[in-house]
């Protein structure tokens, strides 16, 4: 069996804790920290964007000097993940397109940057030459892995070199694809008989996730479930034909999470810790909580907890849709949130009728995240489509009960509360099948009966609070994947 260490280049635009918007920062953390664990040698690579400027101090310069397509010098700095976890991130400087105010994809006002095709082209070019070492970096990876469309043309690029090393795309959100027009595509200055339907071409568009799907040695996404989904038309998002013809090579591996983050037991963020042996003790942060955001203070009230991106992905509009009926019933909502205005602007009217019983947060809130997890009775992710989802893995070591759709990771995380289930103390969370009003209310329904029967909600808990889904498993399972692609990829050398 080959134990070498291998190393590993892990190319993506988010990591916790240095810029996040979702899911994917999570992940660019833990995943990295659970292959070094492996004994590999990882090293991750992001560009350099403003808020992190304003959050490091000391960085050294590795690089700088031109790269195709770009007129300014680039330039390449290092930190560390974090002082617990100095794993090397490479910051790739290129200050006209990431020292800018507002997020990764999007300006202050929430609007999409304008020239994203090419700001994550440019950081694709920079992730190609130091994975074949052109950059003089004293570091060559066996494998590059790459995430999501914003590093998707890494793979087609790094390849254009005769000894790429091996790479694997992983995708976290199908519905995210980089497409971009043929005038853009022109502007790219990519070779242009990528310009095919072999190439990146797509629906008469260019897509950047399409580079990386094509071409990388394996492709993997975050759970099992969705990677069957999405080899349907239902949730292919166009793709599925393309992922059904890589299938030999398509794989679900499902997140795993970092519980030195999320554990009740040792967060930092809460009132109050507790584990399975004083359960009760969750009781005060459920009353720190609703002082804090301003409901009635009670032990007794059930609390439904809710944490997203507000997007259509989440069923946000489902949750807008049941709240009137749901809020008739002695229950309290706390909502946190961050993305499109409209869903804010419906949530706010909602609020101003039911203000003793909905609380709505908008904006980013790291703290908050982690107080609404420990303080809820039940979490509410009704998501249309997940690909993973943290939030519902997150709630299960809180022992706060997930109410989610039976699709993509939620399905694959959360064990529904049938009697048998129950009977069988398996049951984790309460699950409905079909994206619609009517039946997230009926299982909140469900959620509050159990609730009222104080026994088996104990039991639910207690089982939520004993899953394991840190990544001693799933990391096994990338270190499968790289090891193949690698393996191929010297047999190809030598033939
Ligand atoms: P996605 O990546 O699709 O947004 P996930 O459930 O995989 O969904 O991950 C979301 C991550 O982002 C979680 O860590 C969650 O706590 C965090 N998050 C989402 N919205 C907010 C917010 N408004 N404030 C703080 N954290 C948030
Ligand atoms: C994406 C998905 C989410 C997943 C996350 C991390 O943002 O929407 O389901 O958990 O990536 O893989």
């Amino acid at each position: 069996m080959d134990v070498l260490p291998m190393r590993i280049l892990f190319a993506t635009s988010e990591v916790y804790p240095l810029i996040k918007t979702g899911g994917l920062a999570d992940v660019s953390y833990s995943l990295p920290i659970a292959l070094k664990k492996l004994g590999h040698d990882v090293k991750i690579i992001l560009p350099f964007y403003r808020s992190i400027k304003d959050k490091i101090n000391s960085e050294s310069c590795h690089f700088e000097g031109k790269v195709f397509g770009y007129i300014g010098d680039i330039k390449i700095y290092s930190t560390f993940l974090s002082e617990e976890h100095p794993i090397d991130v490479f910051l790739v400087d290129a200050p006209d397109l990431f020292d800018r105010d507002g997020g990764p994809y999007t300006d202050a006002l929430n609007e999409e940057w304008g020239d994203s095709a090419y700001r994550f082209t440019v950081f694709s070019r920079v992730v190609a030459m130091l994975g074949n070492n052109q950059l003089a970096l004293k570091w060559v990876p066996d494998l590059v892995h790459c995430n999501d469309w914003q590093t998707g043309l890494a793979i087609p690029l790094l390849q254009l070199e005769k000894n790429a090393p091996a790479s694997l795309f992983t995708i976290h959100n199908l519905a995210y694809q980089g497409n971009f027009s043929k005038e853009e595509f022109d502007h790219l200055l990519l070779p242009e008989t990528w310009w095919s339907i072999d190439g990146i071409e797509f629906y008469g568009e260019c897509s950047f996730l399409k580079a990386g799907v094509l071409n990388a040695n394996w492709v993997t996404t975050v759970s099992p479930t969705y990677a069957k989904e999405v080899q349907t038309p239902v949730y292919g998002e166009r793709f599925d034909g393309i992922l059904q013809h890589r299938q030999e090579h398509f794989i679900g591996i499902l997140n795993g999470v970092d519980y030195q983050q999320w554990s009740p037991q040792i967060d930092p963020y809460i009132d109050t810790h507790y584990s399975i042996n004083n359960l009760e003790m969750k009781g005060l942060n459920k009353e720190a909580l609703q002082e804090k955001i301003g409901l009635p203070v009670s032990g007794k009230i059930p609390l439904f907890g809710m944490i997203c991106r507000m997007a259509y992905q989440k069923g946000v509009d489902l949750v807008i849709e049941s709240l009137p009926n749901i809020l008739k019933q002695d229950i309290q909502v706390v909502i946190l949130g961050s993305g499109d205005i409209y869903y804010e602007t419906a949530l706010e009217k909602i609020q101003k009728e039911f203000p003793n019983k909905l609380s709505i947060t908008f904006g980013y809130n790291e703290e908050l995240s982690h107080q609404i997890e420990a303080g809820s009775d039940f979490f509410l992710m009704p998501s249309r489509y997940e690909p993973c989802g943290l939030n519902q893995i997150y709630s299960l070591s809180y022992g706060t009960l997930p109410v989610v759709r039976n699709t993509g990771g939620l399905a694959d995380t959360v064990i529904d509360a049938t009697d048998k289930n129950i009977l069988d103390k398996i049951a984790t969370g309460f699950v409905f099948n079909e994206p619609t009003a009517i039946q997230l209310v009926a299982a909140v329904n469900r959620a509050l009966k159990v609730y009222r029967k104080g026994k088996h909600f104990r039991q639910m808990r207690l089982t939520a609070m004993k899953q394991d889904f840190s990544w001693e498993k799933s990391s096994l399972e990338y270190e499968k994947l790289y090891r193949l692609a690698v393996k191929n990829v010297k047999n190809n050398k030598r033939n």
